[in-house]
């Protein structure tokens, strides 16, 4: 069957990787060596904004916790799970144990302190700002808008997949 409108074709879109918009604007694969560090939300931690969704809030970074770092009370306000690479944490004194290699999921809602006496590496996927506390104040809503500043004022942008309303001559 020829279609001559294929503009409204789903088959001609489907069929023709070239013409959406794909991955053409970065590099297929990323080495996060490639990224410079950019200081977190927390003192002795550092992250790399490997992809931001500033429509939808989601974004995905690689963390790094210094060791004996313990964390500001924080609350996640959307599911963060992570992927650690490297060392550990813990939130209670009984998790304590062989973290590498394992997933976690701190899901909506939770409120916690966890500490890193060794210091980790881990991939986060944040599905939601975090909100961080001091002195029992509120201080930050860090959502993926706040990430994508922070990343962009230190040039570590350039790797970063990038979708919502923020365009590629903006980085
Ligand atoms: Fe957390």
């Amino acid at each position: 069957m020829e279609n001559n409108n294929q503009a409204f074709s789903p088959f001609f879109w489907m069929t023709q990787p070239k013409v959406t918009e794909q991955k053409h604007h970065v590099k297929e694969f990323v080495n996060p060596d490639e990224i410079p560090w950019t200081d977190w939300l927390m003192p002795g931690t550092q992250f790399k904004l490997l992809y931001c969704d500033i429509a939808n809030g989601n974004f995905t970074i690689l963390l790094n916790v210094d060791p004996g770092t313990q964390a500001t009370v924080h609350w996640h306000l959307g599911t963060a799970m992570a992927y650690i690479l490297k060392g550990g944490f813990y939130y209670h004194e009984d998790d304590k144990g062989n973290m590498e290699n394992c997933f976690t999921c701190e899901t909506g809602g939770a409120v916690h302190q966890p500490f890193s006496p060794e210091g980790c590496v881990m991939l986060g996927i944040m599905m939601g700002p975090i909100a961080g506390y001091h002195e029992d104040k509120l201080v930050v809503i860090a959502d993926a808008q706040l990430h994508y500043e922070l990343a962009r004022q230190n040039n570590a942008v350039q790797y970063t997949t990038v979708v919502g309303y923020v365009k590629e001559a903006e980085k």
